[in-house]
């Protein structure tokens, strides 16, 4: 049976009591972004109505989403995938040209990656995990290459994730590079994931934990520690709200 809210706060209580607790660098990050590169925030009915979607009208209104315009160039939204009632939740940074094709997150390389991760971790995607990313289509540049979600981007899509959130209602989330931690964290864009790794954030009563992102790794192999030192930070967070 799950832990009640209140009991969750204490034991994360205690776990920031062990010097590993939240940094918090919160900024106003729907100020001023509004319909910068042809995204706008969403308005206060909009807001109220995906906060009372179901999975179904959720997926639907994201498919066919215009609030910003990464809408332009996609075949396929992606929404996220996995078990909605997972108790672990990844979030990363939006999809790439694969997953723009096949309508699912993390089919890439860096997806094979995280797989191969969560099950270093004793997890397998679709059982008791979801992956899900900050905005639901892929970002490009002028060139045609993947690009980071701009702020107001990330501001028109995150009523999306918060909403699924919400839904799934998970134990912790691990946020997957800088795009994903400094969204669900709110804080500042320049902030170095570096910075970030090996503390328990929280957004609302929820544990963040940041770590590198596959991609990134996939660059980076010598980072293979540090990440699996943050996937452990996560995985004991976790034994502590059992
Ligand atoms: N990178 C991400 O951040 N998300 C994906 O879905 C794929 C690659």
């Amino acid at each position: 049976m799950r832990m009640s809210l209140n009991m969750k706060q204490h034991k994360l209580q205690t776990l920031q009591a062990m010097g590993l607790g939240p940094v918090w660098q919160r900024r106003g990050l729907a100020q001023g972004v509004e319909h910068e590169q042809g995204a706008s925030v969403q308005s206060e009915e909009s807001l109220h109505h995906i906060a009372a979607l179901d999975w179904q009208p959720l997926t639907e209104m994201i498919a066919s989403c215009q609030q910003c315009g990464l809408c332009q160039g996609r075949k396929h939204a992606v929404p996220g995938v996995g078990d909605m009632q997972a108790q672990w939740l990844f979030v990363g940074e939006g999809p790439g040209r694969q997953e723009d094709e096949q309508g699912e997150p993390f089919v890439g390389p860096a997806g094979k990656l995280l797989d191969n991760m969560m099950v270093a971790m004793g997890l397998e995607r679709g059982k008791n995990t979801y992956i899900a990313n900050i905005v639901k289509c892929r970002p490009t540049g002028a060139d045609g290459k993947d690009r980071p979600p701009t702020p107001a981007e990330a501001a028109a899509c995150m009523p999306y994730l918060e909403r699924q959130i919400a839904l799934i209602q998970p134990d912790v989330i691990v946020a997957l590079g800088k795009s994903a931690a400094v969204y669900l964290l709110n804080l500042d864009p320049s902030t170095a994931v570096s910075s970030m790794r090996g503390k328990i954030h929280q957004r609302q009563e929820l544990p963040v934990v940041v770590t590198y992102h596959p991609a990134y790794l996939l660059r980076d192999p010598s980072q293979k520690k540090q990440v699996w030192n943050d996937l452990c930070l996560a995985r004991s967070v976790m034994h502590e709200l059992q």
